[in-house]
């Protein structure tokens, strides 16, 4: 889907390897915490050389990914999807120099859980915000008739046959009653939402970006 958007001239996306901008002979972009401790940390150097040579002093939104950031929500994919230019700064696991704090704008992850680096959750971002730009996904409405689209997980889907071993269709979505279907598919996306995030009925109402 990304590769025809790209294709389409509706995004685009470039790679940057801040390995390219170390000013070491070893081209290192990590070293030892000071203070001591396991692992290694990214240096401020090659990442502030990467990023000035990457935004050239125009103003882009600057995001670096971490598990430490703010949890990525549908709102947020949808806010983002408006920008014009994003940077994605992935970061290693085991941290990233605090002062690189100065030059981004927000931290954000992709869920409770550590991954090795910050590539694949840039990947997801990607891919999550450019479902909201218009002509990304087949129709408009795609994007906001989905699991988390107003807070709840999506209703059952069905297509043909009506009957597949021994399985049947709902009646209701057979009858074309619309009123009966949404209603339906209403009472569907709640009782999924219990089931499998309770914790997301809290959210659900309070968003008002839709
Ligand atoms: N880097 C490592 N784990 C991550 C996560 N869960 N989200 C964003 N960046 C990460």
């Amino acid at each position: 889907m990304l590769g025809r958007a790209r294709e389409n001239g509706l995004l685009d996306f470039r790679l940057h390897n801040i390995r390219d901008y170390t000013d070491n002979k070893h081209r290192k972009t990590d070293d030892y915490p000071f203070g001591g401790g396991a692992g290694m940390v990214m240096m401020a150097q090659p990442i502030y050389d990467c990023m000035d040579a990457v935004t050239e002093g125009s103003r882009v939104h600057r995001i670096l990914l971490t598990p430490r950031g703010r949890l990525l929500t549908p709102e947020r994919a949808q806010q983002l999807s408006k920008l014009d230019r994003i940077v994605l700064l992935c970061g290693h696991y085991e941290g990233v120099d605090e002062r690189v704090g100065a030059i981004i704008d927000e931290e954000l992850s992709i869920g409770d859980y550590v991954l090795t680096g910050g590539e694949l959750p840039a990947m997801v971002l990607v891919d999550c915000v450019a479902r909201f730009v218009p002509g990304v996904l087949g129709s408009e409405e795609s994007a906001s008739d989905e699991s988390h689209a107003d807070g709840l997980l999506e209703y059952p889907q069905y297509t043909r046959p009506a009957s597949f071993r021994g399985m049947d269709v709902p009646e209701i979505l057979l009858n074309g009653h619309h009123a009966n279907i949404e209603k339906w598919r209403r009472e569907q996306a709640l009782l999924k939402t219990k089931q499998m995030r309770p914790t997301l009925l809290g959210r659900f109402g309070k968003r008002t970006d839709r």
